[in-house]
């Protein structure tokens, strides 16, 4: 049985009878552009195959029951038209009355209905479980109420959701990808205009993610710290954001910046340039320079952005080995643990396994989750 249809038949045997139809909202890898989504900056994600699923069939009231499967069925209940409160104890549920929230803020008419969720989006692992969710929901309210909210607004909803209910400070590009995604390609983000850039994956190469499992403690802190940092050096460089800011602006004015929030903007100065450079070594299948640009970045989160961890460092080492300049390997996502993302070209692939299996867990004491995607579609729609 696959997803949807376990989603279906959860459905049907909680709610005694069929669901009208299966939102998929897919999660996301991030090749290059890191934490440079909320500095109004350039991101290169692509959404992958792994997605969150949710059954929904209207109710002729405006109660709204939702049962999430992989959260040991719990269930949560409320009234789709009257103020929401955060849950105090089931934080999964956050993401769906978050959403419901924003929704209600924008003054759409909305409907009851019964809402079943599952999913194969690894959580905590840094390919966002949470904005697949989050969109999805908006996607299914889309849909039941007839709202006709345009996918780039999905997104913006979904994040409001995230920042306003969840309290992390997010950017826009998880909920961004998972909503517009196109089957074969990555996308290049604006996130100041929110202007898309198709960028074409050569399927003579394999995106592969590998979960470090490292657990991450103090991400939604650490995040919105990072967040405050840069917000502050755009400030001492009076700029209204860090995307404003040269690279030559940067070198010339560094000196007078606190020394922590220097490292902070060099990263996110240098790291808008890099994404533009891979969109352009994407398009000219240049791996040698996206090897380059994937290495440089992930070293510039490690050592100016300081969102890695050993393990994670471990990892990176390990695949850049094999692959050398036939492909790229950096972390992915917001750090701390998670994922890193490899670019390999398909004869590879077997020796990164190999390598990652043999001293991965031998050198950290972790044992890794290997997935690898193609370039997926953005949020859909499926009838029974
Ligand atoms: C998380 C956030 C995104 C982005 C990345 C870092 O995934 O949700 O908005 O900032 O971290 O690039």
């Amino acid at each position: 049985m696959n997803v949807e249809q376990s989603a279906r038949l959860a459905f049907s045997n909680h709610f005694g009878r069929d669901a009208d139809f299966v939102v998929k909202a897919p999660g996301r890898v991030n090749l290059i552009g890191e934490h440079t989504d909320y500095n109004d900056g350039f991101v290169l994600p692509c959404a992958i195959e792994y997605a969150t699923y949710i059954a929904v069939s209207p109710r002729t009231d405006d109660v709204v029951n939702v049962l999430a499967l992989d959260c040991d069925n719990q269930t949560d209940n409320f009234l789709v038209n009257k103020p929401l409160n955060s849950h105090s104890t089931q934080t999964w549920s956050n993401y769906v009355r978050g959403v419901v929230d924003e929704l209600q803020k924008r003054n759409h008419k909305l409907s009851g209905c019964d809402i079943c969720i599952t999913g194969n989006v690894p959580q905590g692992a840094g390919l966002s479980s949470s904005a697949a969710l989050e969109v999805g929901i908006a996607y299914a309210f889309n849909h039941l109420c007839e709202l006709f909210i345009e996918r780039k607004d999905i997104a913006k909803i979904a994040q409001a959701a995230e920042n306003n209910f969840v309290g992390c400070n997010c950017g826009i590009m998880d909920q961004l990808i998972s909503a517009c995604g196109q089957q074969g390609q990555a996308l290049g983000i604006d996130c100041r205009s929110l202007d898309l850039i198709e960028v074409s994956i050569d399927p003579k190469m394999t995106i592969l993610m590998v979960n470090s499992n490292v657990k991450r403690g103090l991400l939604d802190s650490e995040y919105n710290l990072r967040r405050e940092q840069c917000y502050a050096g755009a400030e001492a460089l009076s700029k209204p954001s860090l995307r404003e800011v040269s690279i030559g602006e940067y070198e010339s004015k560094k000196h007078t910046l606190d020394p922590s929030v220097a490292k902070r903007v060099e990263h996110i100065v240098y790291e808008n340039v890099r994404t533009l450079e891979a969109m352009q070594a994407f398009t000219n299948n240049d791996i040698a320079k996206l090897s380059t640009l994937m290495a440089q970045s992930h070293a510039s989160m490690r050592d100016l952005f300081e969102i890695t961890t050993s393990q994670i460092d471990t990892l990176v080492n390990i695949i850049a080995k094999v692959i050398n300049e036939h492909g790229g390997v950096r972390m992915t996502g917001g750090g701390f643990g998670g994922c890193v993302v490899a670019f390999v070209p398909n004869f590879l692939v077997d020796n990164v396994i190999s390598a990652i299996e043999t001293q991965y867990e031998q050198q950290t004491g972790l044992k890794e989750t290997i997935y690898t995607s193609v370039p997926s579609a953005g949020v859909s729609l499926i009838r029974a």
